[in-house]
């Protein structure tokens, strides 16, 4: 461990903690490739099975078919025990503001949850792991529910099967074919966990003052809406829907260049040589769309990608081809950033049983750019 620093001396810092190493981690590891708990990110992905993807990250290994059961079944139980007193006011909130964010309401939602289920202390290990289950079924339910609400329907019941396949369901209202709820399954796994990103940074902060797990994802979910983070997903589809045609593809590139704005799915704090994750979801949205009207969207993503490359050396990251998945799935553009909350609640809560496993509050320093000491003038003096 280094010794503390003194804030006075520092004159030094490494803006947004670029290249900073701020602890250790079991979870996932980017050297080379991305790996989950040891496990190459490729193979994983190709299985498509986002729950033996969170049991590997919440119990460190991968499960053996009767774990990979009852977890599923714990998970899809809890998908189905939406407490009423959460549901009410979900629905009164929806009923106020049924344009709101799904964002916004799977924030509250399990802000929400957290005060209904009397979260207010982090337990042991075993609870932990408990409430992290919990949540991996609820807020993809809360998702569904909040969709209903907003569009004055009743919520509808979870469906059964895998959490890819059920989610997937109450998404788009119908039982989804097996290749689609495949490859929404690549999805969930690919967004399931990465290390030391913003939001889990932000999960294992709130962890390690001694906060309760609830308070912990909140932070998370708040800290993911970001459009430098999770946010991005959605605002790809945007940036695909402005150059609207392959031909306008290099002028609108530069002009963001020229106004200095960046270009929603590209580049990234760790990757600078390319997301794998990104390689791998691209090849397969291609393949998924092969023959059907999408392949212009992909000639249109490609095009960019090239012009990216050649004028910033800018590869996409794995928002760049998720975006394209849910569209071409039929998902509305609002619940992308959602979904993605939905898979990385398991990097999540690993992360924080991590953190309150090994805890010292995270608390850096700063260097101070403010007034130079000056002398307090009491308010009645001051005219
Ligand atoms: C992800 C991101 C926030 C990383 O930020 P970062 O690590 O601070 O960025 P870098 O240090 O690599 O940036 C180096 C240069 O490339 C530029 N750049 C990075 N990403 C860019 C993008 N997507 N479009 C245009 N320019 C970009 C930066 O502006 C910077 O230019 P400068 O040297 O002239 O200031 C940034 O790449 C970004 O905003 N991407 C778009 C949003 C996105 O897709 N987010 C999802 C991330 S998974």
């Amino acid at each position: 461990m280094s010794a503390t620093p003194n804030p006075a001396a520092a004159t030094e810092f490494a803006k947004g903690l670029a290249g900073v190493v701020a602890g250790t981690t079991a979870i996932a590891s980017l050297e080379g490739t991305l790996r989950y708990r040891g496990y190459d990110i490729e193979p994983l992905a190709r299985a498509g099975d986002f729950e033996e993807v969170a049991y590997l990250l919440l119990h460190g290994q991968l499960p053996t078919q009767r774990e990979h059961a009852a977890f599923g079944d714990r998970v899809a139980a809890a998908a189905r025990s939406l407490p009423a007193a959460a549901l009410d006011a979900l629905a009164r909130l929806a009923a106020a503001r049924p344009d709101a964010a799904p964002m916004d309401a799977l924030r509250t939602g399990v802000s929400m949850l957290g005060l209904v289920e009397r979260d207010d202390t982090p337990g042991d290990r075993t609870a932990l792991l408990v409430q992290a289950e919990r949540l991996l079924g609820q807020v993809p339910a809360l998702l569904a529910a909040w969709l209903d609400l907003a569009a004055g329907r009743p919520v509808a019941p979870w469906p059964s099967g895998s959490l890819a396949t059920a989610l997937l369901e109450r998404l788009t209202g119908r039982a989804p074919a097996a290749p689609h709820a495949a490859i929404f399954g690549t999805t969930l796994v690919l967004y399931a966990e990465h290390e030391f990103n913003a939001s889990t940074f932000a999960a294992r902060t709130v962890a390690s003052t001694g906060s309760d797990m609830h308070s912990c994802i909140t932070a998370a979910i708040g800290a993911l809406k970001g459009p430098l983070h999770g946010g991005a997903n959605e605002k790809v589809l945007e940036v695909l829907g402005a150059i609207g045609t392959a031909d306008r593809a290099e002028a609108w590139v530069h002009e963001q260049f020229a106004a200095k704005r960046v270009v929603m799915g590209f580049g990234h704090r760790v990757y600078k040589d390319g997301d794998v994750r990104a390689k791998l979801l691209g090849t397969m949205c291609r393949e998924m769309v092969r023959g059907t009207a999408g392949d212009a969207l992909e000639d249109l993503a490609d095009r960019v990608e090239r012009i990216m490359l050649a004028a910033k050396a800018l590869k996409p990251n794995l928002d760049w081809p998720a975006a394209r998945v849910y569209h071409a799935l039929g998902l509305p553009v609002n619940v992308f950033t959602p979904i993605f909350v939905v898979a990385r609640m398991s990097g999540w809560t690993a992360h924080v049983i991590e953190q309150v496993g090994d805890n010292r509050i995270i608390r850096p320093l700063s260097i101070y750019t403010g007034a130079a000491p000056r002398d307090y003038l009491p308010l009645a003096a001051r005219g």
